[in-house]
């Protein structure tokens, strides 16, 4: 079997892969324990340039490498707080608005993605499969192809992909194409994700795009290969595919299940004193419809009377890249609301809102998933989102709760027994609040049934190896 090299921005710590790491963590450390090689990125930390520059750290762990470099403050500023996080983050989440350009940042967004791909070469074997992830890392293909590297290199964006009116908000549009194009394979979540970026290969870049569904395949029994594409363009030949990353259902079922007795279970059972419980879990970003949740929750109380002391939500939303101007602003926003929606409806003995900005261990959260009555997952736009499908997999089999799951998410296409809602229409979320509030124990169970089926078929094991399998019979770069 070939090596595997993963590339991300951020590398697990070989601690977390044994623990408290997500979804995309624990798959990826599976292939690369059973393949062997190396997963290489950003340690997490700032540096001096002395120190940079004698990166990678490499540490090993059975099997895999950990290679680590630190980044400068000026390539952090450029490429991961400015390029990516205030570019590219906003505009591939239809933000435009919140987005900015500056071309010193993008010029050190393709600075450091030529020095990271420099780096990564000494620890490159000739037969490798370099499988690299996420918005970070656009140009990385095309700077390893640069310094000779004829390897199998696949990408797979974690986000969504605009449309291409939107793309073209950002000024160097057409050179990110061009870089995309530069992998032999580019993997996306959702098929809108893929025909977006084929809408614009073939209208701006005028390239020939080839869909070739799953007629091509010789797997056809795999109705997960849907949607293969064929791309022609700047000078390159390159696949296309539709893989939507998943969760080890059951052993989240069994973890779930294991730390339901603990204590920090049975506190927040006895401080609800027998009200119905909603939990939200998100970073605390723009992008998570936050504002928007809390705002039909208040809907919930204000029409509904009969709620209000009975239904408590817990928000639970770690601050995230804190020094992005707009992250602040969401912070604020966030803050202000739910102390306004609390001071109205809050009793002596009741809050309406419990709103804690803190990281939480994993496994606490998936016991916490499993105490609750809803999962309310409502993001404005979102690659994925693996919280949804963790929620339904923590679920108690004979008592589960509901999800009410944004349209807008990438798991609403796979989880249909969710109720879906819009998040921009409060009224829609408040009602399908309170259906989940009030649905019987059978729809309930119906529910669950088809979308852990939905899991199960579709697991995180799936989309890893069909994205590797698909990687591995591209035909090798010359
Ligand atoms: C999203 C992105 C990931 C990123 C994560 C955490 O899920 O798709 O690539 O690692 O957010 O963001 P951060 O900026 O803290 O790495």
């Amino acid at each position: 079997m070939a090596r595997l090299i993963v590339v991300s921005n951020r590398v697990a710590t070989p601690t977390e892969t044994k623990g408290s790491a997500g979804g995309l963590a624990v798959g990826v450390f599976g292939a690369l324990k059973d393949a062997g090689g190396v997963w290489f990125g950003w340690s997490g930390d700032v540096v001096s340039e002395t120190v940079a520059n004698a990166g990678p750290t490499l540490v090993q762990e059975g099997a895999v490498t950990f290679a680590t470099v630190g980044l400068t403050k000026k390539d952090y500023d450029q490429y991961y707080r400015g390029f990516s996080n205030a570019t590219l983050w906003p505009v591939f989440h239809y933000r435009n608005d919140l987005a900015r350009y500056e071309r010193d940042e993008y010029a050190g967004y393709r600075r450091v993605n030529a020095w990271l791909a420099h780096k990564l070469i000494k620890l490159i074997e000739p037969d490798d499969i370099i499988w690299v992830h996420d918005y970070h890392l656009i140009p990385f293909a095309e700077a390893l192809r640069g310094e000779g590297v004829r390897n199998r290199i696949g990408f797979f964006l974690h986000i969504p992909f605009p449309s291409p009116q939107v793309l073209q908000t950002i000024p160097p549009h057409d050179e990110l194409v061009k870089s995309l194009c530069c992998y032999d394979l580019l993997g996306f979540q959702t098929r809108n994700d893929q025909q977006a970026f084929h809408d614009y290969v073939a209208r701006e870049a005028h390239g020939v795009v080839r869909e070739l569904g799953l007629k091509h395949r010789q797997d056809k029994q795999d109705n997960h290969s849907e949607h293969e594409g064929e791309i022609e363009a700047y000078g390159r030949k390159l696949r296309t595919g539709v893989y939507r990353i998943g969760v080890f259902p059951d052993e989240i079922a069994e973890q779930a299940a294991r730390y339901e007795s603990r204590q920090h279970v049975l506190d927040l059972k006895q401080s609800l004193e027998g009200r119905k419980l909603i939990m939200s879990v998100d970073r605390l970003d723009y992008s998570k419809g936050l504002v928007e949740r809390f705002h039909a929750f208040e809907q919930l109380l204000e029409h509904s009377p009969e709620w209000r002391g009975k239904v408590t939500l817990v928000q639970i939303a770690p601050p995230t890249r804190s020094d992005v101007a707009s992250y602040k602003v969401i912070r604020e926003e966030l803050e202000r609301e739910a102390g306004r929606i609390n001071g109205r409806y809050s009793g002596l003995d009741y809050t309406p809102i419990r709103y804690l900005s803190q990281q939480y261990d994993r496994w606490k959260l998936m016991s916490l998933f499993r105490e609750s009555q809803i999962g309310y997952v409502t993001p404005l736009h979102d690659g994925m989102n693996l919280v949804a499908k963790e929620y339904v997999a923590a679920q108690n089999p004979d008592d589960p709760g509901v999800l009410v799951l944004s349209i807008f998410a990438g798991a609403a296409a796979e989880l249909s027994g969710a109720l879906l809602v819009n998040p921009h229409d409060a009224a829609g979320m408040s009602e399908a609040l309170e259906r989940a509030l009030s649905m019987p124990l059978a729809e309930r169970k119906a529910r669950y049934e088809t979308n852990m089926e939905a899991l199960r078929h579709n697991d995180l094991g799936v989309w890893r190896d069909r994205f590797l399998s698909d990687l591995a019979s591209v035909p090798q770069p010359r």
